[in-house]
């Protein structure tokens, strides 16, 4: 084995001077202001799609653009996964063919995204470093012939991916043909096992705590005689071993994370040396809202998501559901993604069937139009399409493409895409770039504080089969777009006064710093809402040296006796009013104080007519603790319902999968659910685009009457 470093020497050499030298002149990302010079506002959205030259005859590249651009497409996307095209050996760089690709694209005014194809290295590469190979946790190690099985903890792979992207950056950086660049493709999270990972944990770690003492602390080590006298004794955790420390293990992938997101930092470096803020940088995430790495590369300008809504996995609704897709699946996205950087754009949706699902189903006619409008709906100013040929060979045969395999005759799909961009081009000339959105709309702003660390830690530790984190908050998403409320996903630290009301669910890892600050959100206006679980631990994951949830009690004004976790089998139920909701996953016992109301208890059990949701005044605003989860989210649905009837906040009630939003002075109106659907347009509106009966995948657009209020 060859000692670590010593290749990075030889292959960069004054690698340290590299870095200061990037810490120097490499510029901060755009700033959400900057956004404007990349994607103007009166362009409402640029269309764009993923081409391979690498795949096809350069004869018929020029063709191709040809179409791509007669079909209105605005951009284009090369090199993913083409390093073994651009290095084709160590250190001899081919960009002869990328030139030529992206000079022929120009001619047809397609500006050009490139990518760092770090996901698919070279077999010379592999064969000559095999240490760059993913290992998982039983030894097996990735090989040649897939993608994505190279290491992020791997100091070598770092170190050689950013020296391609240098000359890549050096090449193309300043080039007013390329807008942008994406790195990597879907950055996954690896827990990786192979020659480094141990070490950088290690290093990792010592960072995080200073000494073996606070780390030992913090794990909770002196259970089961776990203890640890120094870093060097410190192992990556087996997942897969029965009882192994949760702490540990939390910590694992809380450091794998920042092994991706500083992936992506250090190339966004490099780039920006070269192209400085004349170029964008991104990365297209697969929306996981249970990893800590998306949205985590600070370098990164915007984050960009990549969506499959029909691949055999959800039923979405009524008997053909399923050719639609699920809507809270963009619907989350757009709200997850946006508030991230303040921008967001789709980098990857499906222009027709898939081949990777158990069962690959044609979409609906009309269903790739209705993503696209929903991206759209969400703010994004960019929307990208995997991919413009259908491949003929390889891992992804079958899939579709915006032509199909013949490589000149559009699809389905692909006429849904020309469809939707002739719409939008036409929408330039009539939009309000900029305008205020209606005042009732903005008056039902509500902020989703997700807390990943908690997300992480419950999975770790769920208590019972029956709990869902992610289907826990779907529950109340749901409500709140079926209100007709714009919803943002947000973190910690942002600004929570934005949001008239504020949902935090299941936020098992708090401090009194975090407390406080809720109670001063509350104190001040807000109406905010508190799930089960959310208090439960410190930001360690350990209980409370104090009574249940006991932290909390202050600003929920009740305590917390303790919660059960009925069987599957029989379910308990809680009634709220007249109305009563099975549960099976979690329900708290609550004993309200003085001062606060209860507003629903449970019903059935040992400990029937205990309070199980209450509310309270707080300041000038109230707390309301939602200590159950309901199986179908009615509950949580008729708690949303009250507060905003007590607050004065008017709510529509849209049928499930019915969803408005608007934008630029454009009211934006889609339809995944089974049954046509008669949208009450506002006196004055201008329809646009579609018929204000929406049919099943339907989409009407409208210019809405001149709004009133800013958007909160
Ligand atoms: C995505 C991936 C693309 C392509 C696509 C196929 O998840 O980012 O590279 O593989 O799936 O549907």
């Amino acid at each position: 084995m060859r000692p670590r470093g010593t290749i990075a020497r030889r292959l960069l050499p004054g690698a340290g001077v590299l870095l200061l030298a990037w810490l120097v002149v490499a510029r901060p990302p755009i700033g959400a202001q900057s956004f404007e010079r990349f994607f103007p506002a009166r362009d409402l959205t640029t269309v764009g799609v993923y081409y391979y030259p690498e795949h096809w005859d350069p004869a018929q590249w020029e063709r191709d653009f040809r179409n791509m651009a007669a079909m209105g497409f605005e951009f284009t996307h090369f090199a993913e996964f083409a390093w073994a095209q651009l290095e084709p050996e160590e250190g001899r760089y081919d960009f002869a063919w990328l030139d030529r690709a992206i000079g022929l694209a120009a001619r047809y005014r397609l500006k050009v995204v490139l990518c760092t194809s770090t996901a698919t290295p070279p077999v010379w590469l592999v064969r000559k470093y095999p240490e760059v190979l993913a290992t998982d946790e039983d030894g097996t190690r990735m090989d040649h012939g897939s993608r994505q099985h190279a290491s992020f903890s791997s100091a070598f792979y770092r170190e050689y991916s950013l020296k391609l992207i240098e000359q890549l950056a050096r090449r193309y950086g300043s080039d007013e043909r390329v807008v942008g660049w994406q790195l990597d493709n879907e950055p996954r999270r690896f827990l990786d096992y192979g020659k480094d990972a141990p070490g950088r944990f290690r290093g990792w770690l010592e960072k995080r705590y200073g000494t073996i003492d606070a780390l030992n602390d913090a794990w909770g080590s002196a259970f089961w005689s776990g203890t640890y006298t120094s870093f060097g004794q410190v192992n990556l955790p087996l997942h897969r071993q029965w009882g192994t420390n949760l702490h540990q293990r939390l910590d694992h992938l809380r450091f794998a994370d920042d092994e991706t997101a500083t992936f992506l930092d250090g190339q966004a470096r490099v780039i920006r040396k070269h192209a400085g803020g004349k170029q964008w940088i991104t990365s297209n995430y697969i929306p996981m809202y249970d990893v800590g790495y998306v949205g985590a590369s600070r370098e990164l300008d915007y984050d960009s998501y990549t969506r499959y809504m029909v691949y055999g996995g959800d039923r979405g609704l009524g008997p053909r559901g399923y050719r639609v897709g699920e809507y809270t699946r963009i619907a989350m996205a757009n709200d997850f993604f946006r508030p991230l950087k303040g921008m967001y754009g789709v980098m990857e949706l499906q222009p027709g069937q898939v081949n990777w699902g158990a069962i690959n189903p044609q979409p609906l006619p009309g269903a790739v139009r209705l993503w696209l409008w929903h991206v759209f709906a969400g703010g994004s100013r960019f929307v990208c399409t995997y991919r413009y040929r259908a491949p003929l060979y390889g891992f992804e045969a079958f899939h579709a493409g915006i032509v199909g395999t013949d490589g000149v005759t559009p699809t389905a799909g692909g006429r849904e895409y020309a469809q939707f961009i002739g719409e939008v081009r036409r929408l330039r000339e009539r939009a309000d770039p900029g305008a205020p959105v209606p005042a009732a709309y903005a008056r039902r702003a509500t902020g989703i504080l997700l807390d990943t660390d908690s997300i992480q830690a419950i999975a770790l530790n769920r208590q019972t089969t029956e709990w869902n984190t992610e289907s826990h908050v779907l529950k109340y998403y749901r409500a709140l777009k079926s209100f007709g409320a714009p919803v943002d996903f947000v973190r910690e630290g942002a600004d929570l006064a934005r949001y008239p009301v504020l949902v935090v669910p299941a936020h098992q890892m708090v401090d009194e710093g975090l407390i406080a600050a809720l109670a001063r959100y509350a104190e001040q206006g807000g109406t905010l809402v508190l799930t089960c679980r959310t208090g439960l631990q410190d930001r360690r994951g350990h209980l409370w040296e104090a009574k249940f949830y006991e932290p909390m009690w202050k600003l929920i004004g009740a305590e917390v006796e303790s919660y059960d976790l009925p069987m599957p089998h029989a379910p308990n139920v809680v009634r709220f009013g007249a109305q009563a909701f099975e549960w099976s996953s979690w329900g708290d016992l609550l004993k309200p104080w003085p001062g606060t109301d209860t507003w629903a208890t449970h019903e059935g059990d040992f400990y029937a007519g205990t309070p199980a949701v209450v509310s309270r005044k707080l300041g000038q605003g109230t707390v309301t603790w939602v200590g159950v989860d309901t199986r179908s989210g009615g509950l949580e649905k008729l708690v949303l319902a009250r507060l905003f009837g007590e607050r004065g906040i008017g709510i529509e009630a849209y049928p499930e999968g019915v969803l408005v939003e608007y934008r630029d002075g454009l009211g934006v109106a889609l339809n995944y659910s089974d049954q046509e659907f008669v949208v009450p347009l506002p006196a004055g509106a201008e329809v646009l685009v579609g018929d204000t009966k929406l049919r099943p995948a339907g989409v009407l657009v409208w210019k809405s009457p001149r709004g009133v209020v800013p958007k909160a």
